[in-house]
């Protein structure tokens, strides 16, 4: 990472400043930062808001919600004031070209009052229709014509479908070089998803066998326990499979899936993350139905609690057929990953909040014991992304004893032994995107490929052709068809940890004394 020290002056220009992700994530990352000594040593905020308001409504605002979202609260008030004074609020008006005329002013006077012109970074946390308004006028203004001190971030969904995410590319390139653009997918600013290359990398047991001789499955989880919540109207031209799957599962996949990177450079890792998603075997129409399972949870009561189904959550449609729930199996064509299947999952109302990935390896190839492989399990290889943050290696041991039974077990790292506090994810990004490192972020071709990979899929659903929608239970693992999908193959979904139950049922004896 570079020094934090060497980030010139940089203003950061929020579009959407009154909005829901300003308020849980970007100004509690902007405070941690500050906090944490991270941001540069002059800067400014420009909040912008359609709203008129004062520069001190604006910061009571920013305050409340650091009480509420922010993993450090107002401790200080004195940093806390601090922080706020550099926070300017501006009414704007995305629409009028006049707003635009008074951010430059705006501009101008603070690169006036530094002393010099600071970078600007253009956080666009606004409806991807705004977008074009936005670059239009940020071009027609001037605003960002310094390609080694401009950037701008752009919230996911990035398009809707590979034609639109062409299409919004194209519209960045007439404004901002490839080098400015920062697409934002959250996943890969999580401590534990970074920890991936650490790990894979980092040592020099796991990569010979990382790789088709050896691993049998991979899983892939990212299950969460609420629904649609008050997001209804944006969830029904989602859905799970541009939501979730498109972008963070396969964000994950390819940190799990990619080869060695020479170096840490951003091209060289964002190259090597590319390869994987060309890898990714394009299926037909009529596989649809194979490869993919779709879901909508349905009301149940959870807890005692009766929930809401997807159908009656604020905002859906009537008959409604969008996907809350999706299971789909990904081939990786090239030497590495031949015929090893990548399952991956997503849902809203599952069973619990989970992020993991298993590394199923393949069963020992004989058994020395009397029961023969009956009971024995699988080694696994668990990395729990949230809301548990470990790497869990299991095996099977002896149980102490004098007969010779067996047991599995598992080696714990746990994250958490090493800080109590990691980052939040937009803290990781944001500072990433003041120090112009892109890294971490999507490149244009990345975003394309990823939604070339679910296009099949999206049509076929869209069409209502070759698959069907299961309901399934608010508050459980999604539809029996999930299951089956990797019954077919003799596997089943893994959970992400041993527990007391398992250890017990899996225990298996030799039945003879030593
Ligand atoms: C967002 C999706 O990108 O990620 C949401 O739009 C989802 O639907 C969220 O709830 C999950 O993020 P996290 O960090 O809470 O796992």
């Amino acid at each position: 990472m570079n020094n934090v020290n060497t980030i010139k002056p940089t203003i950061i220009v929020v579009f959407g400043a009154t909005g829901d992700l300003a308020k849980r994530k970007l100004f509690p990352a902007f405070y941690n930062l500050y906090l944490d000594g991270r941001m540069p040593e002059k800067f400014k905020i420009l909040a912008l808001g359609r709203a008129e308001r004062s520069d001190a409504l604006y910061r009571n605002h920013v305050s409340e919600n650091l009480i509420a979202f922010s993993r450090n609260k107002i401790a200080s008030t004195e940093a806390y004031q601090q922080f706020a004074s550099h926070i300017n609020y501006l009414q704007n008006d995305i629409d009028h070209e006049e707003s635009y005329q008074i951010m430059k002013q705006k501009l101008d006077a603070i690169d006036l009052s530094f002393g010099e012109r600071a970078n600007r970074l253009f956080y666009l946390s606004i409806a991807p229709s705004f977008i074009e308004t936005i670059t239009n006028n940020i071009k027609k203004m001037d605003l960002a014509a310094n390609p080694a001190q401009d950037r701008i971030i752009i919230e996911k969904p990035f398009g809707y479908n590979k034609s639109s995410a062409m299409l919004l590319n194209e519209l960045l390139s007439q404004t901002f070089k490839e080098e400015q653009i920062y697409r934002i997918d959250h996943y890969l600013g999580k401590e534990t998803v970074q920890n991936i290359l650490a790990f894979r990398f980092g040592n020099s047991m796991f990569e010979p066998l990382w790789n088709r001789n050896f691993i049998d499955s991979v899983q892939i989880t990212v299950a969460e326990e609420v629904g649609v919540e008050d997001r209804g109207g944006f969830y029904e031209d989602a859905g799970a499979l541009r939501d979730m799957i498109q972008n963070h599962l396969m964000q994950i996949l390819t940190m799990v899936a990619m080869e060695a990177p020479t170096s840490l450079q951003a091209d060289e890792i964002r190259n090597r993350k590319a390869d994987v998603l060309k890898a990714i075997r394009r299926i037909t129409p009529e596989e649809v139905k194979h490869y993919t399972v779709r879901g909508q949870y349905d009301k149940a009561s959870i807890k005692g609690k009766p929930v809401s189904g997807y159908l009656q959550e604020k905002g859906v449609v009537a008959n409604s057929n969008t996907e809350t729930f999706v299971a789909m199996k990904f081939y990786l064509d090239n030497w590495r990953w031949q015929g090893v299947p990548f399952y991956v999952r997503t849902g809203k109302r599952m069973k619990e909040k989970q992020s993991s990935i298993v590394i199923q390896f393949k069963p020992v190839p004989h058994s020395t014991f009397s029961f023969g492989k009956e009971g024995m399990m699988p080694n696994r290889l668990i990395i729990n992304i949230q809301p548990a943050m470990d790497i869990r290696l299991q095996f099977m041991t002896k149980k102490p004893g004098l007969s010779l039974s067996l047991k599995p077990a598992e080696m714990v790292f746990d994250y958490f032994s090493c800080s109590t506090q990691s980052p939040e994810a937009y803290e990781t990004l944001v500072l990433d995107a003041l120090l112009g490192d892109p890294t971490l972020f999507m490149r244009s071709d990345q975003v394309e490929e990823a939604w070339d990979v679910v296009t099949t899929i999206q049509e076929a659903w869209e069409n209502d052709k070759f698959s069907s929608l299961y309901k399934y239970e608010a508050g459980g693992w999604g539809p029996e068809e999930a299951n089956k999908l990797l019954a077919r193959q003799g596997h089943e979904w893994a959970s992400n940890s041993l527990n007391d139950v398992e250890l017990e049922e899996k225990e298996v004896a030799d039945g003879k004394y030593f």
